[in-house]
């Protein structure tokens, strides 16, 4: 093999292995579907679908994919799933490309309110640049307002509100969402990308019996290969029985090429993980884990968006101590704690946000529990107070040089190392599967 890229795999390896990763949207895929993503189906070409493919030597991958779909059905309870999506964003746009045209309004929840790009962000994403998109926010403490959500749908008769969360630790109420789409005849598609493992688990309201499409990515709590899926429920075929051969034909050949099968076999088996026994207890440990380090947080007197999480993820508001989320999430990644920058209610700038975004489908996935959410709180919340000093300026130009000081200073911070290396400590015990 190549020295560089056995080199650089090697310090990827050790990189997971050594930190702790409380990244939400990510996670750490079974060996099994590791195997299957970098397996001889990587080889084959299958544009179409079972059955009815462009190239011969299919008969195998018919079987892969028609497995996936199957399991895709039964385990989300739906009568139609794709699972041909490159990733959760081509998902989204092929569902939006067969509801919409350029005339269409599509409404969703905005990015800083803890919404995703694809969801109509304007300017700058296919979703709101080519279509008329319309977004809504949360109030001040970061939860949804439904009133008022229902009072915009009225006005702009949205054909289609697509809603989902990426940062957003409160459970969505799929009931309220759909009777507002049903006041103004828009269809509902429900974005699950970040919760899937835990409504296949029962420990997140399930869309199901109220959207009329559902998406997911398979790559987050779901815990699969990087992927998607997208799902027509009855009542979505109800409102138009010919929606899944629409959302086929937008997947392929509207928006793509050849699967691939190789995740798609990655995905066949991570379907089949999830609905083991066993990961239904993991997805309820997951909830369980991010209460107590939302707690942990919390008594050592952080601001949580929403005032705490009822998922997999938590919201910090750094404001409050006039800190960034960039000054944080740096200076705990030297600590060994990986985490993402994000966006809070109010904020302008999702490049230099206030917030930090927290999660716990990897750690839970490690084997770590409520002894290592509450000693992971308490590195948390003491990074915090380390880097309490650290202002970063308004200031664009004096900006992008503190943070390169910054940068190489606390890289060097002997605090910090001492943590890295507690955190080392920990990692041992809870090996990488
Ligand atoms: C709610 C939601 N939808 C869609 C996506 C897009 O998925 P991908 O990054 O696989 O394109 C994400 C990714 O974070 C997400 O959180």
């Amino acid at each position: 093999m190549d020295k560089r890229i056995t080199q650089l795999l090697a310090q990827e390896e050790k990189r997971q292995r050594e930190t702790i990763n409380l990244i939400p949207s990510e996670n750490y895929a079974s060996k099994q579907v590791r195997n299957l993503v970098g397996s001889i189906f990587a080889n084959k070409y299958s544009e179409g679908y079972p059955g009815r493919r462009y190239y011969q030597g299919n008969t195998i991958v018919d079987q892969v994919e028609n497995l996936a779909v199957e399991r895709a059905k039964k385990l989300f309870g739906v009568p139609h799933a794709n699972v041909q999506p490159y990733s959760g964003s081509p998902a989204n746009s092929a569902v939006l490309f067969v509801l919409c045209d350029t005339e269409s309004t599509i409404m969703g929840m905005e990015l800083a309110s803890g919404g995703h790009l694809t969801h109509g962000h304007p300017g700058i994403t296919f979703s709101g640049k080519y279509f008329n998109s319309v977004q809504f926010g949360t109030d001040k403490s970061g939860l949804i307002d439904y009133d008022a959500v229902g009072r915009l749908a009225k006005k702009v008769k949205p054909k289609v509100m697509i809603i989902g969360t990426t940062a957003y630790p409160l459970i969505l109420d799929w009931q309220k969402f759909a009777q507002i789409a049903n006041s103004v005849g828009a269809y509902l598609v429900a974005d699950i990308a970040h919760v899937a493992g835990l409504v296949v688990s029962g420990v997140y309201p399930n869309p199901v019996p109220y959207a009329h499409i559902i998406t997911t990515t398979t790559h987050k709590s779901l815990r699969g290969p990087r992927g998607a899926i997208v799902m027509v429920t009855d009542k979505g075929i109800a409102k138009d029985p010919d929606l899944p051969t629409k959302i086929d034909r937008a997947v392929f050949p509207g928006l793509q090429g050849g699967p691939h099968d190789n995740t798609t076999a990655g995905i066949a088996q991570a379907l089949y993980e999830a609905s083991q026994a066993s990961f239904r207890k993991y997805a309820k440990k997951i909830v369980e884990n991010a209460k107590v380090l939302a707690k942990t947080l919390q008594n050592g007197s952080v601001e949580l968006v929403g005032g705490g999480t009822d998922s997999h993820l938590i919201l910090v508001d750094l404001s409050p101590q006039g800190l960034s989320g960039n000054v944080v999430s740096e200076a705990m990644e030297a600590a060994g704690i990986v985490s993402n920058r994000n966006s809070v209610p109010g904020d302008t700038s999702p490049f230099y946000p206030s917030g930090i975004r927290l999660g716990t489908p990897a750690v839970t996935t490690r084997g770590m529990g409520v002894a290592e959410m509450k000693q992971i709180g308490e590195w948390i919340l003491s990074v915090i107070r380390h880097v309490g000093g650290e202002k970063l300026s308004n200031d664009p130009k004096e900006r992008t040089k503190f943070l390169k000081d910054y940068r190489e200073r606390i890289t060097k911070d002997k605090f910090l190392k001492k943590i890295s290396q507690d955190v080392k400590n920990l990692c041992k015990k809870f090996p990488l599967l």
